[in-house]
C-alpha cells in the first residue's frame, strides 16, 4: 500500500512546540553504550532523545550531544523529574540539576515521571498534593522559559483529570506504555480531547513483541522488520515513539525516512491484526493504584 504523503515528522504540542515523532529511548543505557546510542541516533537523523534523572546517563548523553555537532536548537531533549524529586522546593532544583548534568541551558520537555512520590504509600493523599506542588514548579519554569514544554508520564485517567482541574498550564504531553497488547484507547482519547500529545513507551514490548508471530507475519507481508512494524503501528495511531537500543545497527532501522515514509503503510487488515493483540499486558510498572 502506498500513501500519498509521509507521516508527519513532528507532533505539534498545544503551545506550538514541535515534538519529533521518532526519538531514542535511553532507559538502561549507561556509560559508553549510552554515548554510542545517542551518537548513532543523531547521525541517523533522529532528533529526539528521551532521558530521565533516574536513568543516570546524563554525562554520556552530554558527551554525545557535543560530539555529534548537531546544533542545540535542532535536538529535542526530554527529561523527567523522579519520584524522589517531587514536591515544593524540589522540582526546580531537580530540573536545574538535570540541565547542569546535560550541559544544556534549557530543556525541550520536562515530565513528572510518575504520579507517585517516593516513600509515600500509594493510597496516601500526599501523592496528589505533592505532584500538584511539582506541577506548580514546572509551570513556573515553563513561564520563565527554562523549559519549552511540560507534561506528565504514567498518568492514568484519574491523574490527568485531577491535574486538568487545577493546572494553570495544561500538560502538553503524557508519556505512557502503548503497544498492540496495551493500546490504552480510553486514556489516549482523553488525551486527544484535551490536546495532550501521547508519547508511547515500550513500543517493542521490551524486545519481546519483536518475536510475536503476528508481528513477524505482518513484517514479512509488508517487507519491513518487526521493530519497524511496531513503531509504524504506534505512529499511525497518532503517538510519538521512543524505542531504545544501544546498538547502532538497530537504531539505523528507525531512521525517520524508514518509519515515516510514504512508500509503505500498515493497511486496514494489518492494523486490525495488530489491534487484535490487545490483552492489556504490561511490560513495565503499573501506576493504577496510586491515588
Ligand atoms: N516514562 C516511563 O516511565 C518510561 C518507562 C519505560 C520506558 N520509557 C522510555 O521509553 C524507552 C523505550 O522503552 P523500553 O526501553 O522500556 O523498551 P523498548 O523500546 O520496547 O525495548 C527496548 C529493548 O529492546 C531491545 N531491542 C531493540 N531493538 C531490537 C532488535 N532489533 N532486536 C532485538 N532486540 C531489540 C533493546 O536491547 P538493546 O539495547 O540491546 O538493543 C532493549 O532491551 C525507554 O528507553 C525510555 O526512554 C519511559
Amino acid at each position: 500500500m502506498t500513501l500519498s504523503k509521509p507521516l508527519p515528522r513532528t507532533i505539534t504540542l498545544h503551545n506550538g512546540v514541535e515534538l519529533p515523532a521518532v526519538g531514542l529511548g535511553t532507559f538502561r543505557a549507561q556509560g559508553d553504550d549510552a554515548r554510542t546510542a545517542v551518537l548513532a541516533a543523531l547521525r541517523s537523523g533522529l532528533r529526539h532523545i528521551d532521558t530521565a534523572s533516574i536513568y543516570k546517563n546524563e554525562a554520556p548523553i552530554r558527551q554525545a550531544l557535543a560530539e555529534s555537532g548537531v546544533p542545540r536548537e535542532d535536538v529535542f531533549v526530554t527529561s523527567k523529574v523522579s519520584p524522589y524529586e517531587q514536591g515544593a522546593g524540589r522540582a526546580r532544583t531537580a530540573v536545574e540539576g538535570i540541565m547542569e548534568r546535560l550541559g544544556l541551558q534549557y530543556l525541550d520537555l520536562v515530565l513528572i515521571h510518575w504520579p507517585g512520590v517516593s516513600r509515600v504509600a500509594p493510597d496516601s493523599p500526599l501523592n496528589a498534593q505533592m505532584r500538584l506542588e511539582t506541577w506548580r514548579e514546572l509551570e513556573q519554569l515553563y513561564g520563565q522559559g527554562v523549559v519549552r514544554a511540560i507534561g506528565v508520564s504514567n498518568y492514568e485517567e484519574s491523574h490527568v483529570r485531577q491535574l486538568l482541574d487545577k493546572a494553570e498550564v495544561k500538560p502538553m504531553v503524557n508519556q505512557f506504555e502503548v503497544h498492540p497488547r496495551r493500546q490504552r484507547r480510553e486514556l489516549r482519547r482523553l488525551c486527544g480531547r484535551e490536546g495532550i500529545a501521547v508519547v508511547a513507551y515500550t513500543s517493542l514490548g521490551s524486545s519481546e513483541l519483536l518475536s510475536h508471530p503476528v508481528v513477524q507475519q505482518v513484517a514479512a507481508e509488508v517487507g519491513r522488520t518487526p521493530a519497524q512494524v511496531l513503531l509504524r503501528w504506534g505512529l499511525q495511531e497518532g503517538c510519538a515513539v521512543i524505542p531504545k537500543s544501544v546498538r547502532p545497527e538497530r537504531i539505523s532501522e528507525w531512521r525517520e525516512e524508514l518509519l515515516l515514509g510514504a512508500d509503505w503503510a500498515l493497511g486496514g487488515s494489518h492494523m486490525a491484526a495488530l489491534g487484535a493483540l490487545e490483552d492489556g499486558h504490561k511490560y513495565c510498572w503499573d501506576p493504577e493504584g496510586i491515588v
